[in-house]
């Protein structure tokens, strides 16, 4: 072994750290890898004279730190003014064509990563600083910490001097892994990314950094290395010289182009494998930022603009009980109304009684809520403690008084009286005349809690019973309404199909995907019922999970439901009133989701069902969770804690509404 081999041995490995963490395209396996590396931490023992800095091994100190140095900037590093709206940008837009004479320059538009800002110094190629913005004259070294970081080349391919600024972060799933395991060590949860990668590069042991894995991008070319031709010109320069850039930077050379590239990154915000809050936009010709200049504060070649704020505090009404129609009782913390990312949140969603001892949570307390990659609204916790009782879970239903009873996990309380308690009847006939399932128009919650108390309706199938002079006798209720609902329920009856007609009946663990599968085999729910009379149990069971798609768990609680009198009762007189549909033959398409498989859940802005044959149109295949084969989960307002799991644990890139919108249109 000769130096030139050991250095050749540097940077194979340190080629095969940047394909592995910057590119995530390896090109060799993990074993190959690990054993490269031992041969060269052997080498370095053997011959330590040898060691260069840049070798993969001298990435995490061994001693920590005791603080670290202060670094003084002569030229101050700039923040940037902030934008919100499309006036305000086309205030910027205009001041900049202004500012250069009447022309309008080439933009870049950037994704503004939610991170924390670090300037990289290389000499001769080579790292020698890495300094926090600080209050921007003043900053600190933290080029030990930033070096554990394995995207940030410690040499360059070249052995140039230049100075780029640049954003450290921790992608979304890496947060979720280690908030998970921090939640699992009962310790309390970080926040945010942008908080953990702020807190880790602070940190004075080189070691603990390390085991929190960050990813760098470097957005400005400051010294050196900066190409004539402007900004993005220069970005790809130093990306040939091997340090991570944005894959994501666009650019426009008019307004309609500006506007048209920020309204189409909403959208696509929550596609992205970290957290952005905004994009920013700048001039690219160097020259013409120099025209520009700087007000003392910002630069005027550049702008934040902001996507509005997922992280707002507001405050707790009152504790409601939400009664679903599988009896599981959820505790719904009811809010002052505060706008977030766009939308008014006024309740949220506890998931369960463990989360509301963890949050110490009562009336007229003030809380952080966020809509953050996870689309759905959570309390992150409680910033201000009134003093009021706190929070308890029930020990009787609210509505018919029977003892709740833990689900096997133990956190989620249950109300057993299922066919009797009027709130479990009132959620499953909503549920059995809701939008994806038989969509029946103008049969809302109060219309149904009308028909339960009147005794009109018991169940389901009394729904086809109803006429229209009954229903014009109701309170409030006109005689157009009781014709339009009786014409709704015709409509509803002709237009079903088996598999919407067996995901109506609220079987557990049967949603649409699994219902489509049950309705694939046995075509009519009629059918279904007939097996099992005519077989045993273990004979249904067997022929159920002989169907892609359903297991042993399904199965039994189909063959349970199917053969509980009061369950069974229901479907006899759904039958005998004529609603029992065919199940209509699937054909096949080609489409932009083609080979790709997509999980629907939460609400949406409309049915489920719809959204779901949206993407079949498209070709793509729909699965009733998330496993690893799962290619996206569509998440809704309300998305389980279980399914959003999953994708973490899978990988799975969660999107929502508009994430999807975009792959349907091809993106
Ligand atoms: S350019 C003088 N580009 O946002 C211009 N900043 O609110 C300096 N940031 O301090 C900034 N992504 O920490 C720039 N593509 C990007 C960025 C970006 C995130 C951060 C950066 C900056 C802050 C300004």
């Amino acid at each position: 072994m000769t130096h030139d081999e050991y250095l050749a041995l540097v940077a194979e490995l340190t080629e095969h750290d940047r394909r592995y963490y910057d590119a995530a395209a390896p090109t060799i396996s993990d074993g190959e890898y690990d054993r490269l590396a031992a041969k060269l931490r052997a080498i370095e023992a053997a011959h330590p004279a040898w060691v260069v800095a840049w070798s993969p091994t001298q990435r995490v100190g061994h001693t920590p730190l005791s603080g670290f140095a202060k670094v003084v900037r002569p030229v101050p590093m700039l923040s940037l003014d902030n934008t919100y709206d499309a006036d305000d940008l086309r205030a910027f837009f205009d001041r900049v064509v202004k500012g250069l004479g009447g022309e309008a320059p080439r933009f870049s538009i950037e994704p503004k990563i939610d991170g924390f800002g670090i300037e990289l110094t290389y000499v001769g190629g080579v790292l020698t600083l890495a300094a926090t913005r600080g209050d921007g004259t003043i900053g600190e070294d933290v080029t030990a910490n930033v070096k554990t970081i394995r995207t940030i080349p410690v040499r360059l391919r070249e052995p140039v001097d230049v100075v780029v600024r640049g954003e450290v972060y921790m992608a979304k799933d890496v947060f979720a892994r280690l908030n998970a395991e921090r939640l699992a060590a009962g310790e309390e949860p970080w926040k945010n990314p942008r908080n953990l990668a702020a807190g880790s590069i602070k940190l004075l042991d080189a070691r603990e950094v390390a085991a929190r894995p960050m990813l760098a991008i470097l957005y400005e070319v400051v010294d050196g290395e900066r190409i004539a031709a402007g900004h993005l010109a220069s970005l790809a320069r130093i990306a040939a010289l091997g340090i991570p850039t944005s894959r994501e930077n666009q650019h426009a050379d008019d307004w309609d182009a500006l506007l048209a590239a920020v309204t189409a990154w909403q959208a696509r915000r929550d596609a992205l494998p970290y957290e952005i809050d905004g994009l920013v936009i700048k001039v690219d010709s160097f020259d013409q930022r120099a025209q520009l200049g700087v007000t003392s504060k910002f630069p005027r070649w550049a702008i934040a603009y902001k996507f509005p704020a997922r992280q707002v505090t507001t405050r707790v009404k009152q504790l409601e009980l939400n009664v679903g129609r599988t009896g599981a009782m959820t505790p719904v913390a009811i809010l002052e109304p505060v706008e977030v990312s766009g939308t008014t949140v006024s309740r949220v969603s506890l998931h369960n009684w463990d989360q509301v001892a963890r949050l110490d949570i009562g009336d007229g307390d003030r809380v952080l809520i966020e809509k953050a990659g996870e689309i759905i609204p959570q309390v992150l916790g409680v910033t201000e403690r009134a003093a009021t009782p706190r929070w308890t879970a029930p020990t009787t239903c609210h509505e018919c008084g029977t003892p709740l009873v833990r689900e096997d996990d133990k956190v989620v309380l249950v109300c057993p009286n299922r066919l009797q308690c009027p709130a479990q009847r009132q959620a499953a006939i909503e549920f059995f005349a809701g939008r994806g399932q038989l969509n029946i128009d103008g049969l809302g919650e109060k219309l149904v809690a009308q028909l339960l108390t009147t005794g009109l309706v018991t169940d389901v199938a009394d729904l086809f019973d109803l006429t229209a002079p009954q229903l014009a006798a109701l309170e409030r209720f006109g005689e157009l309404s009781a014709k339009n609902l009786v014409a709704a329920l015709a409509k509803a009856k002709a237009d079903a199909t088996a598999s919407r007609l067996i995901a109506a009946l609220g079987i557990p663990h049967v949603g649409g995907v699994v219902a489509k599968a049950i309705a694939g085999r046995y075509r009519r729910l009629s059918a279904l019922v007939a097996a099992a009379d005519a077989t045993s149990s273990e004979a249904l069971v067997e022929a159920l999970t002989a169907i892609e798609g359903v297991g042993e768990v399904i199965a039994r609680a189909v063959d349970g439901f199917v053969r509980d009198p009061h369950a069974r009762a229901v479907i006899d007189k759904l039958i005998a009133r004529g609603v029992d549909p065919e199940e209509p033959v699937a054909a096949v398409v080609e489409g932009p989701l083609t080979g790709k498989t997509l999980c629907v859940t939460g609400t949406l802005s409309v049915p489920r069902g719809q959204v779901e044959a949206r993407i079949v149109a498209a070709g793509g295949k729909i699965a009733g969770s998330v496993s690893k084969k799962t290619s996206y989960l569509v998440a809704g307002a309300d998305t389980g804690k279980a399914k959003l799991e999953a994708a973490t644990k899978h990988g799975v890139p969660v999107i929502d509404e508009a994430g999807l919108e975009a792959l349907l249109a091809g993106g």
